[in-house]
């Protein structure tokens, strides 16, 4: 059986049908199913993305896939060993989320063995290697940034005479949803800081085009130390003889490495009070730093419905159907360019962020977001 199985696989792949997968599809066979899902995750010193290769891992399982999740360390020389691993075990679709662009040779293995790959959260740049990208409205989730802290500063109130004080940071400069986010953010800032209201301490890019000083406010990796680091030098330095009223921070991981650094300085110990910091994810321990009144505000992107939605999607290309994904929308005019590889326009699918604050952080708890222990934590 195996045999005359192996034998047509081999028949179907020469023949260019392997994305139709056949009716061994996933589908649901109970004893697991037998076609392969691979799912390459980027790294798990944030949060999230453990739990979105569980989800997803869990989803595709539950179609009657057999799929298992890798994680890349943040070093995508990793990350490219597993994706070629799972093409050697017969991986049919690939759920990649990036380390960074140098994913694509392993975009490319894939398309040469005709294994559908979907973009999964950040999009594979410069490579026409692929169809799908998954993920959420990224420029969005900067804009809810840069309105919680005109929300947070009542910037709308503020005046040049009695300016607030921002420092800015950005995520990581191989990710290009850092660019998206920043430049959601700063498109809600640029007017307050043009007249004058709001002023800012460190190097300060208009928009992430200004690649000069996007590169001095990335920060590599998205690492927490990196962040933490560098929060403490403007502390000593740039931000020595101010009080900062907020800082851009564009992820939980490097909000709560940021904060930490004012805790550490003894003028935000005195003034008594923190910037207001801003984040993403809505990781467990970010909601609890909102509900205690130290981070200001997450975006909540619901991460267990991206996770479905992208096996949902791996169900439908396997099975040849026509893409229909509810609670996403695809991608159109001046959302378009969130698919743009640089090489070709993909398929962009968009779920909603959601902005969270101390007056909405039961929001996640109640989508089922955490972990019974995370939500015990939360109580
Ligand atoms: C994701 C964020 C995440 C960041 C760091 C981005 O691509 O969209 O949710 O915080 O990577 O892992």
């Amino acid at each position: 059986m195996k045999k005359i199985l192996a034998v047509t696989l081999v028949l179907c792949i020469a023949a260019g049908f392997a994305f139709a997968g056949g009716g061994k599809a996933g589908g649901s066979s109970a004893s697991g199913g037998s076609t392969f899902i691979g799912i390459a995750m980027p790294e798990t010193h944030v949060q999230r993305w453990v739990k979105d290769g569980a989800s997803l891992k869990k989803f595709a399982e539950e179609k009657g896939y057999r799929a298992e999740t890798s994680f890349g360390d943040a070093d995508q020389s990793v990350q490219n060993r597993q994706i070629e691993g799972f093409l050697t075990q017969g991986a049919k679709v690939l759920v990649i989320g990036s380390v960074n662009e140098g994913v694509i040779s392993a975009v490319a293995s894939a398309a040469q063995d005709k294994v559908a790959v979907i973009a999964y959260d950040r999009i594979i740049s410069n490579s026409a290697d692929y169809d799908y990208y998954i993920t959420f409205n990224n420029f969005k989730v900067g804009q809810f940034q840069g309105q919680g802290i005109e929300q947070g500063l009542n910037l709308k109130a503020a005046t040049a005479a009695n300016p607030k004080y921002i420092t800015l940071f950005a995520g990581s400069p191989t990710d290009g949803n850092a660019f998206f986010f920043y430049d959601g953010a700063m498109s809600v800032l640029n007017p307050y800081i043009d007249s004058g209201v709001l002023k800012v301490v460190g190097p300060y890019p208009k928009t992430s085009k200004d690649t000069a000083n996007f590169q001095r406010i990335a920060t590599e990796n998205w690492s927490g130390p990196i962040a933490k680091t560098r929060m403490e030098n403007l502390l000593n330095n740039d931000a020595r003889d101010v009080v900062l009223d907020a800082v851009l921070a564009p992820n939980d991981t490097l909000a709560r490495a940021i904060i930490e650094a004012c805790l550490a300085d003894a003028k935000y110990a005195a003034a008594g009070k923190l910037p207001v910091t801003t984040g993403q994810d809505a990781e467990a321990d970010s909601t609890l730093s909102i509900k205690n009144g130290r981070q200001y505000m997450t975006v909540f992107k619901d991460t267990t419905k991206l996770a479905e939605a992208a096996i949902l999607l791996a169900d439908q290309i396997l099975k040849g159907q026509t893409i229909n994904i509810p609670g996403a929308t695809l991608a159109s005019g001046d959302l378009l360019s969130i698919g743009d590889t640089g090489k070709k326009v993909v398929k962009a699918y968009l779920l909603e962020p959601i902005l969270v604050t101390k007056d909405n952080w039961q929001v996640p708890v109640q989508a089922g977001f955490y972990t019974p222990e995370e939500e015990a934590r939360l109580k």
